[in-house]
C-alpha cells in the first residue's frame, strides 16, 4: 500500500484526508499515532467511553448511520480506498455528530494501530469474497486476523459479519469455529431472520438483495 504522504498526484480525497478534513481523518503516520490512546487523543473523548470499529466502510451509509444513532459511542472507520474513506466521513459530519472518525489503513495490519483490548464491537460488511480459490488467501476473516481481532476487543464485545456470498460465508464459518469467538447469531437469510428489524442495509447489500441474494450473517462473541 502506497503511504498517503507518497503520492505524487493526489486526487481530491487524497488532499482531503489531510486537508479539509484532517480533524477526523487520519492517514497512516497519523493512525499509527494513535495506538492505545484513540479515544483522548483523536476523539477527544475518555477511556470509559465505548470505541466501535467499522472495516471497510464503502460509502459510508451504515457508518454515518450508526455513529447518528449511537451518539454514546464513538466510532473510527478503516477505510484502504481514499474517496468512500472520505465519502463516509462527510456523510457522518453532515449529521451533525462528534463521535465519528475514519483512518486510512489496511486492515490486515490492525495490530499497528491498536493495543490489547484497546476497542469494542467490530462491524465487517460485505467485505470483498475474493471467490476464486486462488484468492482465498486474500480473504480477511481468516483465522490469523481472527485471532489477531480477539486479542484487541475488549471482553464482552462483538464482532459483526455480514456477506452475499454463500462461498465466503461458510469458509469463514470454519475459521470462526477455530476461533476463540463464541458464536452468538446465525443466518444463512438475514433478511427473512428475527435480526431483520435490528439490521441496517448498506449499500452493497441493497445491490445484492435487488439481484434477489439473501444476506449471510454471524455475530460472534469475544469473551
Ligand atoms: C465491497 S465493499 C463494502 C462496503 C460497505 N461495507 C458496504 O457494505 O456497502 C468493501 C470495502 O472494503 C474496503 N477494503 C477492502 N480491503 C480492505 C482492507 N484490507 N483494509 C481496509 N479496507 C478494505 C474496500 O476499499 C471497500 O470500500
Amino acid at each position: 500500500m502506497i503511504k498517503t504522504r507518497a503520492i505524487s498526484n493526489p486526487t481530491y480525497y487524497v488532499d482531503a484526508l489531510n486537508g479539509e478534513f484532517a480533524d477526523y481523518a487520519f492517514n497512516e503516520e497519523r493512525a499509527e499515532e494513535f495506538r492505545g490512546r484513540w479515544r483522548e487523543a483523536a476523539f477527544g473523548a475518555t477511556v470509559q467511553d465505548a470505541l466501535d470499529v467499522e472495516i471497510g466502510t464503502g460509502n459510508g451509509y451504515f457508518f454515518a448511520h450508526q455513529s447518528s444513532t449511537h451518539t454514546d459511542r464513538l466510532l473510527l472507520g478503516i477505510e484502504i480506498k481514499f474517496k468512500p474513506l472520505i465519502q463516509s466521513i462527510r456523510r457522518a459530519l453532515k449529521l451533525n455528530v462528534k463521535n465519528a472518525r475514519v483512518a486510512r489503513f489496511n486492515a490486515s495490519f490492525l495490530e499497528n494501530i491498536f493495543d490489547e483490548q484497546e476497542i469494542n464491537n467490530v462491524f465487517i460488511h460485505h467485505p470483498d469474497p475474493w471467490n476464486k480459490n486462488s484468492k482465498h488467501k486474500r480473504r480477511l476473516m481468516k483465522s490469523d486476523f481472527l485471532k489477531k481481532l480477539y486479542t484487541l476487543q475488549k471482553p464482552g464485545s462483538f464482532l459483526e459479519f455480514k456477506t452475499d456470498s454463500q462461498d465466503y460465508f461458510f469458509w469463514a464459518l470454519e475459521e470462526f469455529k477455530n476461533s476463540s469467538y463464541k458464536l452468538e447469531r446465525y443466518s444463512e437469510d438475514l433478511h427473512g431472520s428475527d435480526w431483520r428489524d435490528e439490521n441496517f442495509i448498506t449499500h452493497f447489500e441493497k445491490i445484492y438483495m435487488e439481484k434477489g441474494q439473501p444476506i449471510y450473517y454471524l455475530r460472534a462473541l469475544r469473551e
